[in-house]
């Protein structure tokens, strides 16, 4: 059965396209993380999260070179950990060797860490984008606090804060904070948390005959907000992906919301 996978994307500073979905790789290893990029790729996602610290670069690179999908026709995403500080570009190179790519997408800061000198680490942020191993450089699990002091040491914004993200965590003062500052909001660990199993997205799922994962992939998009959904699945890795044929109402959109923070 064929299925519509959406293609919008969202525009990084220095016109760079990220689509709004993309397949997650945490927690998949071994011959699982070749099979399931493999699968996402040939259903037709076109933007791929990894990291360091997932220890499956390798794997993600060997299902991107296999696939015979063209490299600029992928995004991929990797993440330095804070304790890799001061060895920044060394970390990129590896990760690059082991992805079989000679630049990143997306490169980010994984999380903030006590003690660690994250002005430094974002210099050097920088200078691998100066230097063209990494199109855009991005943080994750940052607060505004945070962004802005990297930011003013550098003169350079995050291009991207991946944070975790669901309409039970929907906030529409973090969504305007980012919004004002430029950086783009992309969202982890959308299908944890009691997401898939909360009535109100039940709810929505049943009437309009589909999956709650969907429901939940599909409300990220329209909140312009990055998705990265991970699945093992191969059925899973298709059906999130078929979220282009429908749409949710305004009452939908706004129920969501009303599960977040008030
Ligand atoms: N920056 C960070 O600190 C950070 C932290 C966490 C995650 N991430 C990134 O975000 C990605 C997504 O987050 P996540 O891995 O926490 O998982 P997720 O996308 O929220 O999915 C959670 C679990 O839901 C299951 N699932 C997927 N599709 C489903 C469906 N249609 N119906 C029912 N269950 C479904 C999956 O299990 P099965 O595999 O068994 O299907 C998966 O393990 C990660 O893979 C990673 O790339 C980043």
């Amino acid at each position: 059965m064929t299925i519509q996978i959406p293609d919008e994307t969202v525009t990084l500073t220095g016109d760079i396209r990220m689509p709004l979905l993309g397949f997650g790789t945490w927690q998949i290893n071994g011959k699982d993380a070749v099979r399931a990029t493999s699968a996402a790729l040939e259903v037709g996602y076109r933007h791929l999260d990894t990291a360091t610290v997932y220890g499956n670069e390798g794997e993600v690179g060997r299902a991107l070179k296999d696939s015979g999908v063209a490299r600029n026709d992928v995004f991929v995403t990797t993440k330095c950990p804070p304790d890799r500080a001061g060895r920044e570009l060394d970390t990129l190179r590896e990760s690059l060797d082991l992805l079989g790519i000679d630049h990143v997408d997306l490169w980010l800061i994984h999380w903030p860490e006590e003690g660690t000198d994250h002005a430094g680490m974002w210099h050097s942020f920088v200078e691998a984008r100066e230097s063209g191993l990494a199109r855009a450089i991005g943080v994750s699990n940052f607060d505004l606090e945070l962004l802005d002091e990297v930011t003013m040491a550098t003169g350079v914004a995050p291009a991207v804060n991946q944070v975790e993200w669901s309409p039970l965590l929907y906030d529409a003062a973090t969504v305007a904070e980012h919004r004002e500052r430029g950086v783009v909001l992309e969202g982890y660990s959308a299908l944890r948390g009691g997401t898939l199993d909360h009535p109100t997205i039940v709810g929505i799922a049943e009437r309009i005959d589909r999956t709650p994962a969907q429901v939940i992939i599909r409300w990220h998009l329209q909140h312009g907000v990055v998705v990265i959904p991970k699945s093992v699945h191969e059925e899973r890795i298709r059906s999130n992906a078929d979220v282009a044929a429908f749409t949710l109402t305004d009452d939908d959109m706004e129920a969501l919301d009303g599960l977040g923070r008030p």
